[in-house]
């Protein structure tokens, strides 16, 4: 077997997976959030380790998975949390994560002391979310601690420290920390010496298929493991979520609906610039890349619309009634920023809207109309490839938005593109199961792995003329913002 550990924000995941990429067991511990104040967000990694641990062993007892027979672990880890170890690898304070904001004073003074050097070396702006700016935030504001941090790592690479005594991060996860020189694939001394962060205190780097040696004596003895399972580097979440969907070649594109959308297209190299309005990182697929647009509130969106308008219908009848309505919501137009957004606007102060309001519109008028807004919102993250002439042919759609025929037909007519469910969604964990088994030599590339594990189910082809109705509601979609953002700010 394989172990495949989700490290989320809410919980750990860890999945059992055979060669057949089939799940013979799966456990989950959830931990804490801590928000102090508003715009924090903070966690203890010893709670992730602890977490990971429980739900290793359940899986070896209460599930009868034999310690002897689990070959290799690998992760998909919540990305950007930053971790400060001391010189004695001790955790000098609550992990501050990706979803804290309290970080703009310092994002501004990267911009500031790099300008567009910046987005040059990491191909990303310094975003509130990743992790050098979190650095700073530290270094300023508790230099107490900042005098002892000797190593900084990121949530998954804390648990695999804890599992091995050894130090690493793998590249897909490094990108986030916004602190590597992409190209060449290294940290970045010219930005550390910028902004006075010592090079050693960066972790030595890893691909997501390399050993990072065996299950140490100590954490065989606290969690049962055998000392001849192998741990694997494995990935940023976003990456390891690809991986689990088969976006392993340029002509795939991921559309992601969960609390928040994702669109994300695997990247053949680290030549197109999309100047940072798209995030761009290492691939957990060795030598690739992938970019990345995020659309703040997807399933917020229509959370949102159900809590405060249908709570008498259940989320999927919700959903199916947008079939009552027609394309383009009969003219009802809505935006997405309810919770301001990231790509392809990142405006923290947008707000979303609902245009067109007529006399005749039903509520499946405005069902419909959210399930549209969110979908053209990804249908400009896509129009930015299209500006790059970077093609690519299939949409695979995973979490909410594959949840629903409806919404699946309505995602390929939007975006006039071939959309694809997975018949096996398994989500981030089984990338990173699939890490581990490319990583054991079970298979020669993640391409052989996915033909094993990942399936695709029904295909939805987009209808011409709907399409063609599509495009001209997109327009309109498209004047939304820039109107709004003028009432907005
Ligand atoms: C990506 C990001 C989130 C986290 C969630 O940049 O911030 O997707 O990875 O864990």
């Amino acid at each position: 077997y394989v172990l495949g550990v989700d490290l989320g924000t809410s919980a750990v995941k860890v999945s059992a997976m055979n060669k057949d990429g089939e799940i013979v067991a799966q456990q989950s511990f959830d931990y804490p959030l801590s928000q102090p104040h508003p715009g924090y967000s903070e966690q203890n990694p010893e709670d992730w380790v602890s977490g990971t641990t429980v739900a290793i062993v359940r899986l070896i007892l209460d599930d009868q998975i034999k310690p002897e027979e689990i070959e290799g672990i690998s992760f998909s880890g919540q990305m950007h949390g930053l971790v400060l170890l001391d010189e004695n690898r001790q955790v000098l304070r609550p992990a501050i994560l990706w979803n804290d904001t309290r970080t703009t004073k310092q994002r501004h003074e990267i911009e500031a002391q790099l300008g567009d050097k910046f987005v040059e070396i990491t191909k990303n702006q310094p975003l509130e979310g990743f992790t050098l700016p979190k650095m700073l935030w530290v270094k300023e504001n508790e230099p107490e601690i900042w005098a002892q941090a000797k190593t900084f790592l990121l949530p998954k690479d804390y648990v695999r420290y804890r599992m091995t005594g050894k130090l690493a991060m793998d590249y897909s996860d490094a990108t986030g920390t916004v602190l590597l020189d992409v190209k060449a694939g290294q940290w970045s001394q010219e930005i550390c010496d910028a902004l006075d962060i010592p090079m050693s205190m960066c972790p030595p780097l890893m691909k997501s298929i390399d050993s990072a040696g065996k299950v140490s004596q100590s954490y065989a003895l606290f969690s049962g493991l055998s000392t001849d399972t192998e741990v694997f580097g494995g990935g940023a979440d976003n990456a390891a979520g690809a991986v689990g969907a088969g976006i392993l070649s340029p002509n795939m594109v991921l559309s992601s609906i969960g609390t928040s959308g994702v669109v994300l297209k695997y990247e053949e190299n680290a030549d197109v610039d999309y100047h940072g309005v798209l995030q761009f990182e290492d691939h957990a697929i060795p030598d690739s890349y992938y970019s990345m647009g995020v659309t703040l509130a997807a399933g917020y969106s229509l959370n949102w619309f159900k809590k405060t308008f249908a709570q008498d219908v259940s989320f999927d009848e919700m959903v199916e009634s947008a079939a009552n309505s027609g394309v383009g919501a009969n003219g009802l137009i809505y935006t997405p920023y309810i919770v301001g957004e990231r790509a392809p606007y990142a405006d923290a102060d947008i707000r979303g809207s609902f245009i067109g309001v007529d006399g005749t519109h039903k509520k499946t008028d405005f069902v419909r109309a959210v399930l549209e807004g969110i979908i053209f919102s990804f249908k400009d993250i896509m129009d930015i490839y299209d500006a790059h002439h970077n093609d690519f042919d299939t949409v695979v759609a995973i979490g909410g938005g594959a949840k629903s025929p409806l919404w699946l037909q309505i995602q390929a007519d939007i975006f006039n593109k071939k959309v694809v469910s997975l018949e096996n969604e398994q989500g981030p964990g089984m990338g990173a199961a699939m890490m581990a088994a490319v990583g054991l030599g079970w298979f020669d590339t993640f391409q052989e792995c996915a033909d094993k594990f990942v399936h695709f189910g029904k295909e939805y082809l987009p209808d011409p003329k709907r399409a063609q109705q599509y495009d001209k509601v997109h327009e309109i979609y498209g004047k939304v913002y820039k109107s709004t953002s003028e009432l907005s700010h």
